[in-house]
């Protein structure tokens, strides 16, 4: 990891979850992360928390569905940072509605922000690593490509309108927490320049002092 420290990482999301999660490692590592999210003032308290790490995080509302925002924010790193290194593209909602029953401003809102922030980040970002023929550059996704996590310990399923009752049924299943998701995404940047891969995470399972598999 020490060739990223000191560079620019832009992590979309940072507010909450798997994203805060991924902020936080890469502070440690020393970079420079910029935190996107609506919710800013959770980014801020974050980046009050890790102060004392070599990297820092810097707090920056933006809602990414909104093109305006997106260019506004990649405008500032350009500004104040410099050009983007590494961007996770993070922030993403999902819905308890399915395509059977769900209204289609549901599906609109998930559109809008999963596919087409995610679109708009990216696009802004390589436009930036252009600019300095960056050649290492990383964009990490959290979602159903690259990094593919299984269920996750998150304020996501809350979010999405998830029932209590159900969220009951399932909660002694082993779950991941948000952390081995940012391990995961340590792991990829670590990796020499050449490999290029695609990730699947499910479960943890965790065992007894026997090896027999315990519930979380
Ligand atoms: N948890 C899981 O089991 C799981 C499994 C597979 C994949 N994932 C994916 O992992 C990613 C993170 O999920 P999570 O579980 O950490 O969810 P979470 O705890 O609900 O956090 C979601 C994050 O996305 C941000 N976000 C949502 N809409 C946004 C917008 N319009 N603009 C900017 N930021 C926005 C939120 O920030 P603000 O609300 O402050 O804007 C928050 O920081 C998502 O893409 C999700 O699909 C999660």
């Amino acid at each position: 990891m020490k060739r990223w420290s000191g560079r620019v990482a832009v992590v979309t999301g940072a507010s909450a979850g798997i994203g805060a999660a991924i902020a936080e490692e890469l502070v440690k590592k020393g970079l420079k992360v910029v935190g996107l999210a609506r919710r800013v003032e959770r980014v801020e308290e974050n980046a009050k928390l890790l102060r004392s790490e070599p990297g820092k995080l810097h707090p920056l509302r933006c809602d990414v569905s909104k093109e305006s925002n997106v260019k506004e924010a990649f405008k500032w790193v350009k500004s104040n940072l410099g050009v983007v290194d590494i961007l996770v593209n993070n922030a993403g909602v999902c819905d308890f509605n399915n395509l059977t029953d769900g209204p289609p401003e549901k599906w609109r809102n998930i559109i809008d922000i999963n596919v087409l922030g995610l679109s708009m980040c990216t696009r802004e970002a390589i436009q930036s690593m252009r600019e300095k023929a960056v050649d290492d550059g990383h964009i990490i996704n959290i979602n159903r490509y690259s990094i593919s996590p299984g269920a996750v310990k998150t304020e996501i399923a809350e979010a999405s309108g998830v029932p209590k009752e159900i969220l009951e049924q399932y909660k002694d299943n082993p779950i991941m927490e948000a952390k081995d998701i940012a391990d995961s995404v340590m792991y990829v940047l670590g990796t020499p320049p050449h490999v290029q891969m695609s990730l699947g995470l499910s479960h943890v399972r965790k065992y007894d002092d026997d090896g027999d598999f315990k519930k979380l």
